[in-house]
């Protein structure tokens, strides 16, 4: 049975490993993802051979929490907008990380992590998923704007930090010398289990310091960490267990999130250690004092589509969270077919942080029927811009915001590299209003009253008039 179980994790490790490279295509990550729940249903059906059920509690009480685990992901799976995905990643991490923490916790709990390897194993586990656990329910909250949203910071945040880390490694060091070091300052009450149940409350408390200063642009990096820290903490736990699935899969998790976390930080400029410690305070919604005053040229949808059909050759489409909330790619797509069917050649950028999750535009455009190849990266339509007539920014602010290059001023988006829409001859806004963007931070694109076209309008109504308008044109 164990090689039989064995040969059934290494093929459900050959399914993930196909599945995550499936991953790196929309056209190929639907079927990705559904080879790497199958390796995850035959993980699972395998493990019920190695482990000791008692068939009286055990198994009604293991089928029971798949089978509600199942209906919830299933169903909350189904009912999540596309632009609620990354809730629903940090919030499916979150539960990652507190079950992997709360396995390790039980073998602590029955005496099984006997060597000094599986306690101090055990223990990292329990610490790692705990912080896992927290910061990704703060990132929860903030994402779904329930609460510390913005970046939440108070006096000292990062030396009660340190001493949090600090308490949590003396408390280890009682824990691995089971009590030893307690009894040596005088402080027998605290037992090894005190030890425990202390350090998981510290690590919890950590996971939420930790996330709760980290302001609107930095969110996406912050869930790839935080689901890298799941990925080890669900590897440390495969070798607490002895079980190959959670080593494989764990470390495929913590590897590929951290390989993400690396390229996102520095794709977006901002060294971890920056977002980490310093805890950059996002910007109010609009940081000029005279905003109320400011005029904008504020346009039509026939002045666009005159623009559009008259004076323009080439155009690129740049779209944004605000896109998705309309669930505005069908327009958008006609909008593209209707300029093209008058010569006019269309592209589109695409930034990597564009919407509210790595890849949202992409998968959004091409659902909508957008060819792959008209999507350009941030570093290969930025050189188009030079000769470009006319840009079009469908709900989007950060990811156009030429603030993020102002050396004077630190904003959460400062440094992080931009689709520099400003280098071609007409800018042209679709959104509400002129409120800011995730980061809170105002666009002085909006007020250049030559360059910049402003249609106030929900994302939907606006595209279907403009396009009315350059067939009218
Ligand atoms: P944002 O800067 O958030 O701007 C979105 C704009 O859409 C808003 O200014 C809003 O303005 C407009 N909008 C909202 N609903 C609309 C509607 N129905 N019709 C028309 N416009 C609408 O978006 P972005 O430029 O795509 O930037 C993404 C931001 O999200 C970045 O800061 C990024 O770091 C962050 N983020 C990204 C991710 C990933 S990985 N992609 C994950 C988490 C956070 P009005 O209210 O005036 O309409």
């Amino acid at each position: 049975m164990q090689v039989l179980t064995f040969l059934a994790y290494l093929v459900a490790a050959a399914l993930f490993i196909t599945g995550i490279r499936r991953l790196r295509t929309p056209e190929t990550a639907r079927s990705g993802n559904t080879i790497a729940a199958f390796g995850m249903i035959i993980a699972l059906a395998a493990t019920f051979f190695v482990i000791d059920i008692d068939p009286v509690l055990g198994l009604p009480l293991i089928g029971g929490g798949i089978l509600l685990g199942g209906i919830i992901g299933a169903v909350s799976a189904q009912r999540v907008p596309m632009t609620g995905m990354p809730q629903l990643v940090a919030a499916f991490n979150g539960v990652g990380g507190g079950c992997i923490a709360l396995v390790a916790l039980s073998e602590f709990y029955q005496g099984r992590a006997e060597t000094w390897v599986a306690s101090t194993t055990g223990l990292l586990t329990i610490i790692i998923g705990a912080i896992s656990f927290s910061g990704s329910i703060v990132a929860f909250c903030k994402l779904q704007e329930i609460a510390f949203t913005g970046s939440v910071a108070f006096p000292l945040q990062q030396v009660v930090n340190a001493l949090i880390v600090l308490g949590i490694l003396l408390l280890s060091a009682n824990i691995l010398t089971d009590g030893a070091l307690a009894e040596a300052v005088g402080l027998p009450v605290l037992t090894p289990l005190l030890s425990l149940y202390i350090t998981l409350g510290a690590a919890l408390v950590l996971g939420i310091l930790f996330v709760i200063p980290i302001g609107g642009a930095d969110m996406p990096i912050v869930i790839s960490l935080l689901n890298a820290f799941t990925g080890l903490a669900a590897a440390l736990s495969g070798f607490v267990l002895e079980n190959y699935a959670l080593l494989i899969g764990g470390t495929l998790v913590g590897a590929s999130g951290t390989i993400l976390t690396r390229q996102m930080s520095g794709a977006l400029g901002r060294p971890l250690g920056k977002i980490i410690f310093a805890g950059i305070a996002a910007a109010g919604g609009g940081d000029d004092e005279d905003d109320e005053e400011r005029e904008v040229n504020d346009v039509s949808a026939e002045d666009i589509g005159s623009y559009l059909s008259e004076d323009s050759e080439k155009v690129v489409i740049v779209p944004g969270y605000g896109l998705a909330v309309a669930q505005a790619q069908a327009p958008l797509f006609e909008l593209m077919e209707t300029l093209e069917s008058q010569g006019k050649e269309v592209l589109f950028g695409i930034h990597p942080v564009a919407g509210r999750m790595p890849g949202h535009m992409n998968v959004l455009l091409t659902e909508a029927g957008v060819p792959y190849e008209k999507l350009y990266d941030l570093e290969d339509i930025n050189p188009e811009f030079e000769d470009t007539d006319a840009v079009i920014i469908v709900g989007a602010n950060d990811v156009v915001n030429p603030a993020a290059n102002d050396e004077e001023k630190d904003s959460p988006i400062s440094g992080m590299p931009i689709l520099e829409v400003e280098n071609a001859e007409r800018v042209i806004f679709v959104k509400r209003s002129l409120s800011p963007g995730f980061a809170g931070v105002d666009n002085p694109l909006f007020y250049d009253m030559d360059k910049t076209m402003m249609y106030f309008t929900d994302a939907k109504q606006g595209l279907q008039d403009i396009t009315e308008a350059v067939k009218n044109a």
